[in-house]
C-alpha cells in the first residue's frame, strides 16, 4: 500500500513540476515573441457641441465628436499564446489644472488573427466629455491607438500601434 501511494505521489509531483516548467516556458516565450506592429491614424475632425450632462439635465456639458480613420495590421500579435487583443483609441490631453487625461473613445476586442487587421473609418463610440464641462480652454489633444495582449499564460502586455503626429484642435460649434 505504502509503495503505491508514494509512487502516485512521486508521479504527481513530477507531473506538477513538468506543468510548472511548461507554463513558465510559455510565458517566457511571450517575451521573446514580441511584435511591435505599426499602423496609421488620422483624425479628420473633432467637433464640440453643447450638450447636457448625463443625469443632471440642467447642467450643461459639452460633447466632442471625433471622426477618425485608422488602419493597423495587428496580426503579428497573434502567436500560440495569444488569447485575444483589447484595442482602443484614446484621446490624451492636459486639462487646465495640468492633469493628464486619457479617454477611451473607441474600442474593440479582437479574438482571432482573421479579425486583427483593423481598418476603420468611423467616429467615437463612447461619449467624449470634459469634466469641467467645456473644451474651450483645451486647445488640442493627441490620439493614439493602443492594444493589450491577453495571453493564455503569463502577463498582459501593452503597446501602441499608432499616434497622431501633431496635436489635433477642438473645433467649438455653437449650434447643433
Ligand atoms: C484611411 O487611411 C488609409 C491609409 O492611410 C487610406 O488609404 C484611406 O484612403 C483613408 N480613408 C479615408 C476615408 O480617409
Amino acid at each position: 500500500m505504502h509503495s503505491i501511494f508514494s509512487r502516485i505521489n512521486n508521479v504527481s509531483a513530477l507531473f506538477s513540476s513538468c506543468m510548472m516548467g511548461l507554463l513558465v516556458a510559455i510565458s517566457l516565450s511571450s517575451f521573446l515573441l514580441t511584435a511591435e506592429p505599426k499602423g496609421h491614424l488620422a483624425i479628420s475632425s473633432v467637433k464640440v457641441y453643447p450638450s447636457k450632462a448625463p443625469r443632471y439635465p440642467r447642467r450643461k456639458q459639452e460633447m466632442a465628436f471625433v471622426n477618425f480613420n485608422v488602419t493597423a495590421d495587428l496580426t503579428p500579435l497573434f502567436n500560440w499564446n495569444t488569447k485575444q487583443l483589447f484595442v482602443s483609441l484614446e484621446a490624451e490631453y492636459e486639462n487646465t489644472q495640468g492633469v493628464k487625461n486619457e479617454i477611451v473613445i473607441w474600442d474593440r476586442i479582437v479574438r482571432s488573427k482573421d479579425d486583427a487587421f483593423i481598418r476603420i473609418v468611423g467616429k467615437n463610440k463612447y461619449a467624449f466629455r470634459e469634466i469641467s464641462s467645456t473644451f474651450k480652454k483645451i486647445p488640442s489633444a493627441h490620439y493614439a491607438l493602443k492594444y493589450n495582449v491577453m495571453p493564455y499564460v503569463g502577463l498582459l502586455t501593452y503597446g501602441e500601434a499608432a499616434r497622431t503626429e501633431e496635436p489635433v484642435e477642438f473645433h467649438i460649434e455653437t449650434r447643433v
